[in-house]
């Protein structure tokens, strides 16, 4: 009898529960090389589970070289040789920590159906590299070996390189934020930016903030803290401000983080007054704001607005984070913090204590980039480049997504929330005909979202833009027809 201990209360996911278990009992020797297991529909009756399930599991078990799949005949086990032939051998998955267990929980890229060869995919909301210049790359990297030399190869400074703090400082004194009394620390990104201010301000059971929908992977790092999360909901593709003063003036809470531009995953902007209006609560409150500034650059249409750090002026309740993750090489993954001195002293050691300092070698590439004006071309294109897009996804889904109502102002992708429909379902029956998109669902914190959808643009053609907004369209009218 083929026995799997499944726990449907669990979170991770039920596919993944039988893939380890399976993975297990072939790395133990339970199930020796050759052996036949059963098939997806014998197994999903043995364990009363969905046959999909097992599908699912079986794909990855062969994705991952343990079983092969041979049509007519079955799945078997393969390649035991190579995990026994090992004198010692640590059953690794059993000896993680709870901290690691979680995470692999709340990875998003294990559990959530992956894009399979030819589908159109919108789930990406990464740049198109087509934009970038590998020629303009090798320039600004050799220029900046020849200023610095070796020295680039050594250890640097935790703080970040010297030439691009400065650069940022004159950057965002130029998008109006006052640097009196404040400092900059480079961070691997916005990831980890947030990370090291929620180890440094916060302890577990801390209560914070944040819109709902927000950016799934903060609401991974804030989950991964033990933080308990006060969710604000949209309104209009804005923070419903009296939701806000009623989490503010109830909870002990410890921050807020907004992305008031090109809000992850609505696409929208905050506006000016808006800004105000929810600076003057936050510090009426006396609870600090984390402000994602990514996506900045990637204004289309609507004049600038200024940031909430800008808003902030001599104060220090803004903490901002930057990034160019979304407009040029997310893979140097250098990001910033603009804090309080005294805060920026304390992330510094943090920083050091984690991983010394980020990259010089990817510094000086940026830093490079900036100075020497390339950035500034590169923006254009970009702009130019994306906000076709983002005009004809619009146009698209006006077009084939009627009585769904469409968020998104710019940036890389548009937020769709339909009446009547869950998009799991369509997602489903969207990836049978060859497209694939992020559900709405895991953007937001109390099992909300489940009639919305995003769709990343940024690295589709306009061809298939059109195609794959014409499938989920038809998808939409065939669910709604067989209600
Ligand atoms: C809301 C938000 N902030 C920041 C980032 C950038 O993260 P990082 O700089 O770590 O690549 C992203 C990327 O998707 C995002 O969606």
């Amino acid at each position: 009898m083929f026995l799997l201990d499944i726990d449907l209360e669990s979170k991770e996911p039920i596919y993944k529960q039988i893939v380890d278990q399976i993975i297990t009992m072939i790395e133990e020797g339970t199930l020796t090389s050759g052996s036949k297991l059963p098939s997806t529909r014998e197994l999903s009756l043995i364990l009363k589970l969905s046959r999909n399930s097992c599908i699912h599991a079986y794909e990855e078990l062969e994705a991952r070289e343990y079983i092969s799949i041979i049509k007519g005949k079955g799945a078997f086990v393969s390649n035991v040789q190579k995990h026994l032939n090992r004198g010692w051998n640590i059953a690794w998955k059993k000896q993680c920590s709870d901290y690691a267990k979680r995470a692999v929980e709340l990875d998003i890229i294990k559990s959530e159906p992956v894009t399979k060869k030819g589908m159109i995919s919108f789930k990406s909301i990464a740049p198109d590299e087509k934009l970038f210049d590998l020629e303009q790359v090798r320039r600004n990297f050799l220029n900046g070996i020849a200023l610095e030399g070796e020295k680039l190869l050594n250890y640097g400074y935790a703080k970040g390189y010297r030439p691009l703090i400065e650069y940022l400082e004159i950057y965002l004194k130029d998008k109006g934020i006052c640097l009196e009394g404040k400092d900059i620390l480079i961070t691997n990104g916005f990831t980890e930016a947030f990370d090291i201010i929620l180890a440094s301000i916060t302890k577990p059971l801390d209560s914070i903030i944040c819109e709902n929908p927000t950016h799934n992977t903060a609401i991974k790092i804030i989950k991964l803290h033990e933080l308990n999360i006060a969710s604000v909901s949209m309104e209009n593709g804005e923070i419903n401000v009296e939701e806000l003063e009623k989490a503010l003036s109830s909870g002990n809470n410890k921050l807020v983080y907004l992305i008031p531009s090109y809000h992850n995953p609505m696409g929208t902007v905050m506006s000016a007054s808006k800004r105000k209006e929810v600076y003057e609560l936050c510090k009426k409150y006396n609870t600090p704001i984390v402000e994602d500034g990514f996506n900045e650059e990637l204004l289309y249409s609507s004049s600038h607005v200024s940031s909430i750090a800008a808003v902030a002026g001599m104060d220090n309740g803004v903490i901002y984070l930057g990034s160019f993750s979304k407009v040029l090489f997310p893979g140097i993954r250098v990001g910033w913090i603009v804090a309080d001195k005294g805060l920026i002293e304390v992330l510094e050691s943090v920083k050091r204590s984690r991983n010394i300092h980020t990259s010089v070698l990817d510094q000086m590439l940026l830093y490079q980039f900036l100075k020497s004006g390339d950035f500034e071309l590169y923006m254009k294109k970009t702009r130019k480049f994306y906000r076709e897009k983002y005009e004809f996804s619009i146009e698209c889904s006006k077009r084939y997504l009627p009585h769904s109502r469409i968020y998104g102002e710019g940036g890389l992708y548009i937020f769709i929330e339909l009446v009547d429909i869950d998009s799991r379902v369509l997602l489903k029956r969207a990836m049978e005909k060859g497209v694939i998109f992020m559900p709405g669902d895991i953007f937001f914190v109390n099992e909300k979202g489940r009639n919305t959808f995003r769709l990343g643009f940024s690295r589709l053609s306009l061809k298939d833009i059109e195609k794959g907004f014409r499938i989920i369209g038809k998808c939409i009218e065939d669910i709604k027809a067989n209600k």
